[in-house]
């Protein structure tokens, strides 16, 4: 590598540690499907566009997510699911999994309105309120309560600040795998520290849990009764609890948000919308039209904005050759806004996803991908997209207000959220 590469390769790491989100659209613009940024140890390739995309997911095996994520293990534990590869990963797989069916998940939408509806009650008519902050809280609280049920939750004083604690780690650590950690980064000490206490916690709550009849109908109740006689050891469920408490809560609030921007933003959806949640019973479906607004909100604003992954067997792309220990990135946010596969990408458009509208086209796998494909793909979709959908009817019944943030940024990769929150000024006539 030429010296000036390797300083436009540093430069390039800064501008991408500032404002991943414009700097990837530049690295797409400059070099196509490939870019290199960073050096040494922060080196890694920003892979984009369709077929990029299309190959890294059609080619799983080649990858390895316990390489990827080995310098994690400390915050995830062993066993979590983002962490393992192959057989032991199908095995775990395939014991979580039935936690997370349509069914298990509608038990759970409850809870989720619960918490939100607490936390609209704060909200008076005539304040102008940042949301965003609330709804991430009522969805850790929906999220936690989802896992270990309702007789935890007054248990669980001090959780909500260690995840706190665990999120912003993994949040600054996602890309090359030492911005923040360096050997003793108050961050990573922090994290640490605040995972061995969730350990603690989750490991308490198992030991409660053996001494009663029945497992219950939570997750953790789902996990201890296994499937066909086979279940997790008492440790993987711990790690699995954690992680799910960390994938679970930031994301689906981040997303929340987004949505309720989108909506709020464009006036005559938000009152078409609203007016059909109202004249809708509590108990009957979704009201037309949400899930193509749900939809369209994860293609612009997909709080996972980019997905890591680590080469574990030599492979060429593009031209370039990829060797075993290769960081690289590719990106559901860049990939959703590219314009050969979206026109007028930018626009907030739910009509896109609508069968009966000629702006209507059924993305490839590769082309829309929020939750991820292939063999790690989202464990917790259904419990997100369900409890998305159940947290924003019960805001559009309860609020109705003027969006004050008109140009929301995004910032963070997991758990992509808006940068100064969302600002709404609550109704008085609602
Ligand atoms: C809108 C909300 C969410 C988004 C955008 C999201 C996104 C993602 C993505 C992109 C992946 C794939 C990572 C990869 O391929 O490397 C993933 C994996 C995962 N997600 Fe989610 N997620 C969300 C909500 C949830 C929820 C609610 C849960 C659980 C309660 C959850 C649990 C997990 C777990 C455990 C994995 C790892 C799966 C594996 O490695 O097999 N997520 N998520």
């Amino acid at each position: 590598m030429t010296t000036t590469g390797s300083l436009r390769e540093l430069a390039d790491l800064q501008a991408f540690s500032a404002d991943p989100f414009t700097t990837m659209q530049r690295l797409y613009r400059d070099n196509g499907a490939i870019s290199t940024v960073g050096a040494g140890p922060m080196r890694f390739r920003v892979v984009l566009g369709t077929e990029a995309s299309a190959y890294i997911l059609a080619n799983s095996h080649v990858f390895s997510w316990e390489a990827a994520f080995a310098a994690l293990t400390p915050l995830t534990g062993r066993s979590a699911l983002l962490v393992n590869d192959g057989d032991r990963h199908r095995r775990l797989r395939r014991l979580v999994t039935p936690a997370f069916t349509a069914r298990r998940v509608a038990d759970h939408l409850d809870t989720v309105t619960r918490h939100i509806e607490t936390a609209v009650a704060e909200w008076a008519p005539g304040d102008a309120v940042d949301v965003y902050p609330a709804l991430r809280r009522a969805m850790r609280l929906a999220t936690l309560e989802s896992l270990f049920g309702s007789a935890a939750m007054e248990r669980s004083e001090g959780l909500d600040d260690w995840l706190r604690d665990i999120h912003r780690a993994i949040d600054t650590d996602v890309v090359g795998g030492s911005i923040e950690r360096g050997s003793g980064s108050p961050v990573w000490r922090r994290a640490l520290l605040a995972r061995s206490s969730v350990h603690r916690w989750v490991s308490a709550e198992i030991e409660r849990r053996a001494t009663q009849d029945d497992p219950g109908n939570d997750v953790l109740g789902a996990l201890l009764r296994g499937v066909d006689g086979a279940r997790l050891t008492d440790d993987e469920i711990t790690d699995q609890l954690v992680s799910l408490l960390e994938a679970g809560a930031e994301t689906t609030a981040a997303q929340l948000s987004w949505l309720l921007y989108c909506t709020l933003r464009d006036r005559p959806l938000w009152t078409r919308i609203t007016a059909a949640i109202a004249e809708r019973h509590a108990v009957e479906p979704d009201p037309p039209g949400l899930d193509h607004v749900v939809s369209e909100t994860m293609r612009l604003y997909p709080a996972t904005a980019i997905i890591s992954r680590t080469v574990a067997t030599e492979f060429t792309l593009a031209g370039q050759r990829f060797a075993p220990g290769d960081l690289l990135i590719f990106s559901p946010y860049h990939t959703h806004r590219l314009e050969s596969v979206w026109p007028e990408p930018h626009r907030f458009d739910p009509s896109r996803w609508d069968p009966g509208s000629e702006r209507y086209r059924r993305p490839a796998p590769h082309e829309f991908l929020p939750f991820g494909v292939g063999p790690h793909r989202c464990v917790g979709a259904n419990f997100a997209t369900m409890a998305i959908k159940a947290a924003f009817t019960a805001i559009a019944r309860r609020i109705d207000g003027e969006l004050m943030t008109t140009d929301a940024r995004p910032v963070g990769l997991i758990g992509m959220h808006p940068s100064g929150g969302i600002v709404i000024r609550i109704d008085e006539n609602h």
